[in-house]
């Protein structure tokens, strides 16, 4: 079967991603590295855009072709109707991936650059036989994205349907030190599978506050777009998002939850805590809580992780400690996560615990059984998401 969508995610979020589509009621998908590729209605895709936490991006496929050669990127290219779908005013940018084996194949396919630079010639070609007027590259803040895959000696052109990645939640404002990506927390959260009407959530080091925030948001159904509706590149010609019943939706979804936070909060059915030891930390988290109207429903405070006593009787804690990849020295850090583990041990009993961390020789510093190891990608980082059943 051949999918008009592909959903791109963090390695390692695929499973995620596929049941998220699948709970949309988008069931014709089909499971990739790094994303999933799938089929549904203009009214469903509009849904996927606004609602999937796990996805980085929603790209939609133009066209498909075999190739031999880079001058079979230029016709494939200029075959198509491009003027149908977009305008020659639209500035526009192109970006290949070509595929490992691919590349074992064919030496100088590795300058990705010249499948850009057909793609792009027989695109402007084309708009000037039909229009008279080229369109332009902007490599900064481009209207058009296109996403071109080599696989198999098939070229595969995307468009993005998203403009900005749908990471970019809109609710962080200034970062702190190596901020989790939002997509990347909430595949994370949906990972730890907490039961919000029985556990307490406690985010120990929360440095910018970004899984507590993911937590909150799956605990009371606020939908991914629920910050970041006006980023959205809705300019897009291949559908009038407006008209679709999901955008209209949008604005009625724009204050309910927040009404439900509180009420749930103030009824002490959900509680949630972050951590960091650093003042900055907490400021960004509460500016980011203030940002989306739930800073009164969570309780900050200022600790050394290490020292932390639980919060409630059931919790479940997260941490993502620095880990020597990027931030400070291994030696250092051996300490933090001995005595991490050894407050757990002590004092979270009853509890379940999640470290995600980069750096495996630091995770053996813990010296509790891990129930189960996750593996994760931050980035090119491969990460463990390590649990812990405390008893
Ligand atoms: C990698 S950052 C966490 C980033 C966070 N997950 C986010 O997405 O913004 C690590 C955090 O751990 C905090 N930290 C390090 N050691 C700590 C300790 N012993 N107690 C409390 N916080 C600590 C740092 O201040 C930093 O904010």
């Amino acid at each position: 079967m051949s999918y008009t969508y592909f959903a791109t995610c963090p390695f390692g979020l695929e499973n995620i991603l596929e049941q998220e589509l699948i709970n949309l009621e988008i069931d014709r998908t089909s499971l990739n590295k790094g994303g999933v590729a799938f089929e549904c209605s203009d009214e469903k895709v509009v849904q996927a855009i606004l609602h999937l936490k796990t996805a980085s991006r929603i790209l939609h496929k133009m066209l498909s072709s075999e190739i031999k050669n880079f001058e079979d990127v230029y016709q494939a290219s200029l075959n198509f109707p491009w003027h149908k779908i977009f305008h020659n005013q639209d500035s526009f940018k192109v970006k290949t991936v070509v595929s490992q084996k691919d590349l074992k194949l064919n030496e100088d396919w590795k300058n990705s650059f010249l499948f850009n630079q057909k793609f792009k010639d027989g695109y402007v070609d084309r708009f000037r036989k039909e229009t008279k007027i080229r369109p332009s590259v902007d490599k900064q803040n481009p209207k058009i994205n296109f996403h071109l895959f080599i696989e198999n000696s098939y070229l595969t052109v995307y468009v993005d349907l998203c403009g900005k990645p749908l990471s970019d939640r809109g609710y962080r404002g200034k970062n702190f030190v190596a901020p989790l990506r939002e997509n990347l927390a909430a595949g994370i959260v949906k990972t730890m599978n907490i039961n919000f009407q029985e556990e307490t959530f406690l985010e120990a080091m929360c440095g910018s506050g970004t899984v507590l925030i993911e937590a909150i948001y799956e605990a009371l159904g606020i939908p991914a777009s629920f910050a970041y509706w006006k980023q959205l590149n809705l300019g897009h010609r291949l559908w009038n998002f407006q008209q679709t019943e999901a955008f209209k939706q949008r604005f009625t979804l724009k204050r309910l939850p927040i009404d439900s936070v509180v009420d749930k909060i103030q009824k002490n059915t959900i509680k949630f805590y972050g951590n960091d030891w650093e003042k900055r930390a907490l400021e960004l988290t509460e500016q980011n809580l203030r940002f989306i109207g739930i800073d009164k429903c969570v309780h900050l405070s200022r600790q050394n992780a290490t020292q932390l006593k639980p919060p409630a009787d059931k919790s479940t804690i997260f941490i993502n400690p620095p880990y020597a990849k990027r931030l400070g020295e291994e030696q250092g850090l051996e300490k933090l996560y001995y005595d991490f583990g050894e407050n757990l041990k002590h004092e979270f009993k009853n509890s379940r615990a999640f470290i995600l961390t980069g750096n495996f020789s630091l995770l053996k510093k813990i010296s509790l059984r891990t129930s189960k190891k996750h593996i994760l990608f931050n980035g090119p980082i491969e990460c463990r998401l390590a649990e812990y059943q405390l008893y």
